[in-house]
């Protein structure tokens, strides 16, 4: 084993803690597996004495990221830091250097990602980012390699772990939301800003990373329609059980009929993240805690399901250290060239406007129980063209206000957008419409 890789990592929170312990545990494997030392140069940190999930040696640390990156020694730069600011500056110094680069950073790469690979390419540098989807599952690796040969009709993720943790103890355990998303916090499941992960933004970087990877166009943030889970109610969960559906985040990524832009050919797709009904006997409904678990269909090879831990600092460091692998053997065989990281080779696709896709309804109104209000409402639903497939109301005296559930057949977004707006605004209807999408996986 005569080659040595050098690694330089920038944070040493809970994914970068994670980093350096997995490799110190399994560094001997690691290394017969490649036939490459790999050595820890330095490790840059914001405060040298902040706690951390795992010791970090002292000796390894600085408060000064520049002197990783631009350390002659540093063969490879991993960026655990996060955010979209300084992480930037970061990968970009890195890259500049012709140092490949290695990130858990789905905010970054869903913000910067097209500006990124292109300088990645103009360095000659490669920019890994196993880590940044489904902590431990190899999605990145299996939609670059795997699944090469394929073209990816539909994809479906539960991409974000503390909204699968949330979702599910609130369905299991009848737990409040507030509650578990502090433990999520706890566990170091949910972003520094929690947010992020509730109101579906995790799920929409991620989402965006892996339309992008396959369909081989740099999907933009703003073309992803979101919707995160704050809406989601015990009484959602309740009704949505009985009717034989389980709630969850789901981030979906279908190919849509039609062709792409004039002249140019290429795919429509569909992306969008939001809570969806998931039929009970989907193998997606049976996903929970904090796993992850991504659903993908090649025209080639048909269903597969991909299933693992979605964060955290081991399962995260799991993905980083098969980066360190990838970018290690970059450097012992001289090039970068098996199937790169990320190549934009689809002209002309676009991402359909959410108004101009189909989707079946989940709807719960808060309605006076009186006689003709079903009627007004599948009234305004009748002219819109909208079918309902089944109904449900608890019994109630009448003049009270209750539950009723709708569920709605196959209709454009648009138009259930437009009808619901005008059932918001009878006055039978006493709280704003809830709606959610529900998923048949066709
Ligand atoms: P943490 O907040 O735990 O860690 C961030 C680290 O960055 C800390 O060690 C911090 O130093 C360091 N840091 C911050 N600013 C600077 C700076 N200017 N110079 C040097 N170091 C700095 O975050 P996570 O480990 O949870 O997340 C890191 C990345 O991984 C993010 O992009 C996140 O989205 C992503 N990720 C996280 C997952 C998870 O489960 N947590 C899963 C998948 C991806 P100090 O320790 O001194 O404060
Ligand atoms: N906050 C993210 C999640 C971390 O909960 O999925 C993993 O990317």
């Amino acid at each position: 084993m005569s080659q040595q890789v050098n690694l330089g990592m920038i944070g040493g929170g809970t994914v970068g803690s994670g980093v350096y312990h997995a490799l110190s545990r399994n560094r001997a494997l690691m290394e017969s597996r490649l036939g490459i030392r790999l050595n820890w140069v330095g490790v840059a940190v914001k405060e040298i004495d902040e706690p951390r999930p795992y010791p970090i040696p002292r000796s390894l640390l600085t408060t000064d990221w520049t002197q990783v990156v631009n350390d002659p020694q540093v063969n490879i730069v991993i960026e655990l830091v996060g955010g979209t600011t300084i992480a930037k500056t970061m990968v970009l110094a890195a890259l500049k250097l012709g140092k490949p680069v290695i990130t858990a950073n789905k905010a970054l790469l869903s913000a910067h990602g097209e500006e990124l690979f292109a300088a990645a390419q103009k360095y000659g540098a490669n920019l890994y980012y196993e880590a940044s989807v489904c902590g431990g599952i190899p999605i990145i690796k299996a939609l670059r390699e795997g699944f090469v040969g394929n073209r990816i009709t539909h994809l479906y993720g539960i991409v974000n772990g503390t909204c699968n943790y949330i979702l599910s103890r609130m369905q299991h355990e009848g737990a409040e939301f507030e509650d578990v998303l502090r433990e999520a916090q706890r566990l170091g499941y949910a972003e520094a800003d929690p947010s992020l992960d509730i109101d579906g933004h995790d799920a929409r970087h991620k989402i965006g990373i892996l339309a992008s990877l396959a369909h081989g166009f740099w999907v933009r943030p703003e073309d992803i329609y979101v919707e995160g889970i704050r809406q989601v109610t015990q009484a959602d969960i309740r009704f949505a059980a009985q009717l034989g559906y389980t709630i969850k985040l789901l981030g979906i990524i279908k190919t849509v009929p039609g062709r792409g832009k004039a002249g140019e050919g290429g795919a429509r797709i569909q992306v969008a993240v939001h809570p969806t009904l998931v039929p009970h006997r989907h193998v997606l409904a049976s996903v929970n805690d904090v796993f992850n678990a991504v659903f993908v269909r090649g025209d080639v090879v048909g269903d597969t399901l991909f299933y693992g831990r979605g964060a955290g600092k081991d399962a995260t460091a799991s993905a980083v250290l098969s980066d360190i692998a990838d970018a290690a053997l970059e450097i012992k065989h001289g090039t970068r060239h098996r199937i790169p990281p990320f190549v934009p080779h689809a002209n002309g696709s676009s991402v359909v406007p959410m108004d101009h896709t189909m989707s079946r309804y989940y709807l719960r109104l808060s309605v006076v129980d009186r006689p003709g209000v079903l009627a007004r409402i599948s009234s305004i639903l009748g002219q819109a063209n909208i079918g309902i497939m089944s109904v449900i109301q608890p019994e109630a005296h009448e003049g009270q206000t209750v539950p009723l559930i709708l569920m709605i057949h196959d209709a454009p977004n648009a138009a259930m957008r437009k009808a619901l707006a005008k059932i918001g605004r009878l006055t039978v209807v006493k709280a704003p419409p809830v709606m959610f999408r529900v998923e048949t996986f066709d």
